[in-house]
């Protein structure tokens, strides 16, 4: 009895290990040059989506050709915009290309970022603006645009870039705090307004991910701190939260819409 099920369950596993979950989909990710953005636009278009993608400074072109060419090499078709995820009117063109040159937007991956840390003492109006617009603004800028086609498709997912710290906080991390719990604001607002239409919002919180953003806390006695907090006792990467966002982005989480997911290594228990 067991030898004709056990072929079975083996190629049924092949098979669901090789299944590409976003076959033709079409994916936008923000800042996607480098760091968590190039993760996330790999993992995605490994699964078959095709994507458009930002950068922002011209010192980055270069850097977003050569994701273009590795996108296009696993089959998928790729292109990336220079778009200031902070400018409303820029997110409305880069938008409107994007429908113009696929047709439709399946997948809004809001991941655009920086910090300006400082103490609330030395923090400046200037500090907290730019970091407000960048990470806060820039999600309202995109999903604007984005709903629109997915409304039309009754059906779509916004999966947006917050934080551990937008949940608990963090001394020296005002502004990029404030803006990442606004985030998980913005997200469930989203998510209560469009479920009826099918489409989804929902937030990943990362840790530490190694990136050049992280860059200078793995050094020294500060390293070993924040390891030390880590249950799993390492640094998330740049694939890692590709993998949370595939899930976000698929059907695999057709049921999942407001959440908040923390790919942290357990930092937040
Ligand atoms: P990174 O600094 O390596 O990459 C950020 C990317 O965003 C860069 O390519 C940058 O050019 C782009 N960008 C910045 N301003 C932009 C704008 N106005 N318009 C379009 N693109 C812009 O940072 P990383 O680590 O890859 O972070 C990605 C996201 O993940 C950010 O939102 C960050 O806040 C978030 N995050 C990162 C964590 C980490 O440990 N690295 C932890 C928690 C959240």
């Amino acid at each position: 009895m067991l030898f004709p099920v056990r072929p079975f369950l083996v190629t049924f596993a092949h098979q669901s290990i090789i299944m590409k979950l976003l076959e033709n989909k079409v994916a936008i990710v923000t800042g996607a040059a480098r760091g968590i953005g190039e993760g996330i636009a790999l993992k995605l278009a490994e699964h078959g989506a095709h994507i458009a993608f930002t950068y922002v400074s011209d010192s980055s072109a270069e850097k977003a050709a050569a994701l273009e060419s590795r996108l296009t090499a696993l089959g998928v078709q790729a292109k990336a915009w220079k778009s200031n995820a902070g400018d409303f009117a820029q997110c409305e063109q880069f938008v409107n290309e994007v429908v113009g040159k696929f047709g439709t937007v399946d997948i809004c991956v809001n991941n655009a970022g920086i910090s300006k840390d400082n103490l609330l003492l030395r923090l400046t109006p200037d500090q907290w603006d730019e970091v407000m617009n960048v990470n806060l603004k820039s999600v309202f800028n995109m999903t604007k645009q984005v709903i629109r086609p997915m409304m039309k498709a009754r059906k779509g997912s916004i999966i947006n870039m917050s934080s551990i710290v937008g949940i608990r906080g963090n001394a020296g991390q005002a502004s990029y705090a404030a803006s990442k719990a606004g985030i998980i604001g913005l997200t469930r607002s989203v998510a209560m307004e469009l479920g009826s239409r099918n489409v989804r919002c929902n937030a990943i919180a990362p840790g530490f991910i190694e990136t050049d953003m992280t860059h200078y806390l793995k050094e020294g006695e500060a390293a070993k701190t924040f390891l030390e907090k880590i249950p799993l006792g390492r640094f998330g990467s740049a694939e890692e939260v590709g993998n949370t966002t595939l899930f976000l982005a698929s059907d695999l989480s057709s049921y999942i819409t407001g959440q908040v997911i923390s790919t942290c290594g357990g930092l937040n228990i």
